[in-house]
């Protein structure tokens, strides 16, 4: 998909409400007034010069391409209005890194952009392929921008088959790693949260990550193994990889 017509067609789709960007009827909509500061803080401090255009608009998130001095990044902005505070609660209640803060400072939302940094740090510490992060401000994270000039990466479940096998080895080798290094459970992990890009897969999407002490933690990682069976299946590709143990299930043998 070229640049402008994923432009064109997020607009098309109504996802961008510039009437309403512009008014003062703020409510429910991503770019508040506070969501403007927040974004015009985290130009300030970090040289981005200019949006460059919109990679995807969820639910619950909007990711935005944006430019700086001499590099590309991506901007993370979390909905303030629509991010399901329920759902997303179970996610944080049950993570002991994060149980606290949820309950000293105010908004859930903020420490959900929090969560998702946090946990991207984690990766990198133990050099597991996410994009680097770069800043978190309020409900917006900035990363680093994993694409050439032209497009952004694609995700595993829009790559040829003839090419799927070592994007899938290098995902699967990747969540490894995560789990029983970083001892985090991604929890939403599937062909939509891996994006490949030079023969290698980066894991994305880490906002509802957990803590491998999450009461849930076991369930998620059945969940996770259990989407990447079924693409596998699905596209005729070997499991190469040996999935991950459980952290802690290694020494109990
Ligand atoms: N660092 C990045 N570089 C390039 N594209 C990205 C990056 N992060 C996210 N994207 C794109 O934006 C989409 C949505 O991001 P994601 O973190 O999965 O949020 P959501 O919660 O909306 O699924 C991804 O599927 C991917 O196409
Ligand atoms: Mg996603």
């Amino acid at each position: 998909m070229d640049e402008r017509s994923a432009l064109k067609q997020l607009i098309d789709r109504d996802e961008f409400n510039f009437n309403d960007f512009l008014g003062e009827k703020t409510e429910g909509l991503v770019f508040d007034r506070r969501t403007l500061d927040n974004i015009y803080t985290l130009f300030k401090q970090f040289n981005i010069k200019y949006v460059d255009y919109p990679i995807s608009s969820g639910k619950e998130s909007l990711v935005f391409k944006v430019e700086g001095e001499r590099k590309a990044a991506v901007m993370k902005i979390f909905k303030t209005s629509t991010l399901r505070f329920q759902h997303i609660n179970e996610y944080i209640e049950g993570d002991p890194r994060f149980m606290k803060q949820r309950k000293s400072r105010g908004s859930l939302i903020f420490v959900w952009a929090r969560k998702e940094y946090a946990n991207l740090l984690e990766c990198k510490k133990f050099k597991i392929r996410v994009p680097d992060p770069v800043a978190v401000e309020k409900n917006i994270i900035l990363m680093k921008y994993i694409g050439d000039k032209k497009s952004p990466a694609k995700k595993l479940k829009d790559i040829n088959q003839d090419e799927l096998q070592p994007y899938f080895d290098s995902a699967m080798a990747e969540y490894k790693k995560m789990v029983e290094k970083a001892k985090l459970i991604h929890a939403d992990f599937s062909e939509y949260n891996i994006l490949c890009y030079r023969k290698k897969s980066y894991i994305i999407d880490m906002g509802q990550a957990v803590s491998y002490k999450h009461p849930m933690a076991r369930d998620f990682l059945a969940r996770d193994l259990g989407n990447m069976r079924a693409f596998a299946r699905r596209n005729a590709l070997s499991l190469n990889i040996k999935e991950p143990k459980f952290p802690g299930d290694q020494d109990e043998q």
